[in-house]
């Protein structure tokens, strides 16, 4: 974990302060941490100081010798992404305080910014030097971090990746998605492939269909500018939610680790076919800061997924998201078909469900059918509870803070790679050839639209709360 140079680009925007510089600061709190300097770039007129500041309000307890190391070896950078004199001369800032600090040249370059900038930034990282192509024999590395979404579309997406490729090798570029690196996420695979009790009956044969939420309680808050040109479908659905349904979709890999898992989830994605689908707007979304005021995006959408492969024949997905809902909530549901039950009188009503709770409490849920207590043999639904929060509490790492122990260590399976990237989009493009209708609900509704009754109502399907 020592020694590199990790440079923000984006350092004043939301996803830093939010995320990025709260997961620096426990790694350090953790002293896993240590010869390292963190070099924040942006357009803005600011300080590293007002930038530590602001997103001091992201972390639950200060620890002040943690944060003074932090502080003390966190620098800014006036750069405008366009400008490619900007990015020599922070390469010449960057080199000094590597010398400075006696690091060995290990560098990460972290694109906190919108996609349509990839190109630009990545042309002007190689001809200022500032990341050099670089191989897995040089002495150091240098390693060139794209936060989702990579692209808004196929097309763009192509675009970016094929420009990207001319100045670096593959195994520099990390297309990251953060919920890869969730503690329950990574729980998927490992879960399904190492218990009896789950492998054998994870398919079309016994299961009824599966339910992906990611439902969130904040609206856009300050991201109106970047919201309003992405939506739900392509700021979460596109990644965060496909990324779940591929791993719980998956053949089991060889290894849970870079390649093998890559290729298991690039196989799953490969074979989505969109169904149907609702999509949302909350009210008032038009009137938020820097959103068109006769803006069509959706911040809701429902959809219903087949994977086309033996396994999953038949078992709809269905995925709910939104922003400005009644609460923040990632799960994934796996209903169970009814039990073949020859009981006379006593059969269940409920489905066996397996829940994968990612958050807020990170859990395995499994609800099975129990007698009640007394005298008659009455069927009642009790639920079986792994609680990964309240068992390991203290241990449970941040998503971004495993992203970056992961990209020091070089794993690349927490990078996306580039076939995932295309298939997700093939799916998106999809939904939005799709034409769907955008309908209003409630700001803290805890269902969405009205039509998404109506939809499941048309599908036979009930969501599991
Ligand atoms: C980000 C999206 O990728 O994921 C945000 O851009 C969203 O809009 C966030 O709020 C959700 O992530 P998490 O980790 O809070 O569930």
């Amino acid at each position: 974990m020592n020694n590199c140079a990790i440079v923000l680009l984006g350092a004043s925007g939301d996803l830093s302060k939010r995320k990025l510089l709260p997961a620096l600061y426990k790694l350090i709190r953790q002293n896993k941490l240590h010869n390292f300097i963190v070099v924040g770039a942006a357009f803005d007129d600011t300080t590293a100081q007002t930038i530590l500041e602001q997103s001091k309000q992201f972390i639950d307890t200060i620890d002040p010798v943690a944060w003074k190391q932090l502080s003390d070896n966190t620098y800014y950078h006036k750069l405008n992404f366009t400008n490619p004199d900007d990015f020599v001369a922070l390469h010449s800032f960057v080199s000094k305080l590597e010398k400075q600090h006696n690091l060995s040249g290990n560098r990460i370059i972290y694109l906190a910014a919108a996609s349509h900038f990839f190109c630009t930034i990545t042309e002007h990282l190689e001809s200022s030097a500032l990341a050099q192509k670089l191989s897995e024999k040089d002495r150091i590395w240098h390693r060139i971090v794209y936060e989702k979404p990579f692209g808004h579309d196929l097309k763009s997406a192509h675009e970016i990746n094929a420009c990207i490729a001319q100045s670096f090798h593959e195994s520099q570029i990390y297309r990251i998605d953060h919920y890869l690196t969730k503690e329950l996420v990574g729980n998927i695979a490992l879960v399904r492939f190492t218990n009896c009790v789950f492998e054998p009956l994870w398919n079309n044969r016994y299961i009824d269909n599966v339910q992906i939420i990611l439902s969130e309680k904040i609206c856009v808050e300050e991201r109106g500018a970047y919201y309003d040109h992405y939506g739900a479908l392509r700021d979460v659905v596109q990644n965060h939610m496909l990324m779940l349904l591929a791993l719980v979709g998956m053949e089991s890999p060889e290894r849970l680790t870079g390649e093998f898992i890559r290729t298991e989830r690039a196989k799953v994605l490969e074979k989505v076919r969109v169904v149907d689908g609702v999509l949302g707007q909350y009210e008032g979304y038009q009137q938020e800061k820097n959103v068109a005021p006769d803006s069509t995006t959706e911040t809701f959408a429902m959809l219903y997924l087949m994977i086309d492969n033996v396994r999953w024949s038949g078992v709809p997905f269905y995925f709910k998201t939104g922003k400005c809902l009644d609460k923040k909530e990632t799960t994934i549901h796996i209903k169970f078909k009814q039990v073949d039950c020859l009981l006379a009188k006593n059969c269940p009503s409920e489905s066996n469900y397996l829940t994968i709770q990612v958050t807020p409490e990170s859990a395995f849920l499994l609800s099975l059918n129990a007698k009640k207590p007394g005298l008659r043999h009455e069927v009642v639904p009790v639920k079986m509870e792994f609680c990964h929060s309240c068992l390991f509490e203290e241990s449970i790492p941040e998503a971004y803070e495993v992203l970056f122990e992961e990209i020091i260590r070089g794993e690349q399976s927490v990078s996306v790679r580039f076939d995932e990237i295309e298939y997700a989009w093939k799916i998106i493009d999809s939904v939005k050839a799709m034409n769907l209708p955008v309908h209003s609900y409630q700001q803290g509704s805890g269902t969405g639209p009205k039509e998404v009754e109506k939809f499941a109502n048309k599908h036979g399907m009930r969501w599991r709360s």
